[in-house]
């Protein structure tokens, strides 16, 4: 359980009785040129999510010494192994020979990477360990041949990688308190269901509906509505990560229960926002779902890959039942409603509608993502301080 829980379904619940929410101090406008210009784009591409460390995979898809997972981010072919010493390793996915791809998108395991094109072979930390007819080839210094390394760290049970060669970072600086927070979710210790990629509006377009509760009742009425309190949330920051609180419907049943028997995470859902593109969402009890939204090659599209994990694995009928319900349902609440209302969004930005969006007080996630963009674009480098909670309250 996480150990602010009495403490955020206090407050949540002060929020219920009075029907009020955690607010930023105004309202905040920011121009359209911040969701459709392209080169501002490419900007913020190459120094947000090229240059800061990104939420890449889960530890538990790569579970023991020889797994590997393949996978193409925002252009850049990347594969992950875990080594024999179990630490994982990100390299670029391409060979040194003359550049084939060498790992087919995915995961598996194997005992060597072995280039499909002249068979080429490299060790899980990347090293050049053979060569096909390497008599025939001619003498070169294996050493300068091993794969591209990417600075890549494991914490609280993320793996989390810089996409650019050369950039290093250190993981609890980044994440800083946010990091401890991550931890509480036990990421390492839960089973991966099922992963899926789905097609998405442009990149703010989605993440602004990852950051507030304002629209449930009318988007998610059929789906995660029906359980969450709308436009009620409990706000704590971590520097430009989030955590958010919401409200179950069941909150109310607490205003007559004696605190000492509060069971306060049967109230309240959390979900943990990793900037710049991270979402993990505990939504019914032994069922959580983590969400990273990918960029794609235009302002004007993402992908993002959901994972479904369950507590413990599901073996008897109703345990199957239960996470397939679950699973079915944050498709649905997604795909079906967010990226529905998202893509409406996208159509319409070109349109000479608006010129600005205006983000209410009762919408302090979205201003701070917003805030926070605007800080990385500013930076010349990553001199990022470390996050420190500030408990929002307001
Ligand atoms: S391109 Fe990989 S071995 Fe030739
Ligand atoms: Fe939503």
């Amino acid at each position: 359980m996480n150990k602010d829980a009495m403490s955020l379904v206090r407050r949540a619940l002060r929020h219920f009785k009075q029907s009020t929410t955690d607010q930023a101090d105004s309202t905040m406008e920011i121009s359209l040129s911040a969701y459709r210009d392209e080169t501002r784009y490419g900007l913020e591409i190459e120094r947000i999510f090229k240059h800061l460390p990104i939420a890449v995979a889960l530890s538990i898809e790569l579970p023991e010494s020889g797994s590997y997972r393949a996978m193409t981010v925002m252009g850049v072919p990347l594969l992950l192994v875990r080594g024999e010493d179990l630490k994982v390793r990100a390299m670029l996915n391409v060979c040194r020979h003359r550049g084939a791809k060498l790992c087919e998108e995915g995961a598996g395991k194997s005992r060597l990477i072995v280039c499909p094109y002249h068979a080429w072979s490299y060790n899980y930390e990347g090293a050049l360990v053979g060569r096909y007819g390497g008599d025939t080839f001619g003498e070169i210094a294996s050493d300068s041949y091993g794969l591209t390394g990417l600075h890549c760290e494991e914490k609280a049970g993320i793996i989390w990688a810089s996409l650019t060669p050369g950039d290093v970072f250190d993981v609890d600086h980044w994440l800083g308190d946010f990091g401890e927070e991550l931890e509480t979710l036990d990421l390492n210790n839960w089973h991966l269901y099922e992963q899926r990629d789905l097609a998405g509006p442009g990149w703010k377009v989605t993440m602004d509906g990852y950051l507030e509760a304002y629209h449930h009742q009318l988007v998610h009425r059929e789906t995660v509505g029906k359980y969450t309190v709308g436009n009620l949330l409990v706000l704590d920051t971590y520097g430009p990560h989030q955590r958010l609180t919401f409200g179950r419907r069941t909150l109310g049943e607490l205003i007559d229960q004696p605190q000492d028997e509060w069971q306060p995470m049967e109230h309240i859902r959390l979900i943990h926002s990793g900037f710049p593109n991270l979402s993990i969402s505990g939504i019914l009890g032994d069922h959580c779902l983590v969400s990273q939204v990918f960029p794609g090659e235009t302002s004007e599209t993402t992908i993002t890959r959901q994972t479904v994990l369950v507590a413990k694995k599901p073996v008897t009928d109703a345990e199957i039942e239960a996470t397939e319900t679950f699973s079915a349902l944050t498709l649905k609440a997604v795909r079906d409603e967010d990226y529905r209302v998202g893509n409406s969004i996208q159509s319409g930005l070109k349109s000479a509608a608006n010129e600005y969006f205006i983000f209410g007080r009762n919408e302090p996630a979205v201003q701070n993502y917003h805030q926070a963009i605007e800080e990385f674009m500013a930076m010349e480098s990553n001199q990022w301080e470390r996050p420190k909670k500030d408990s929002g309250g307001r």
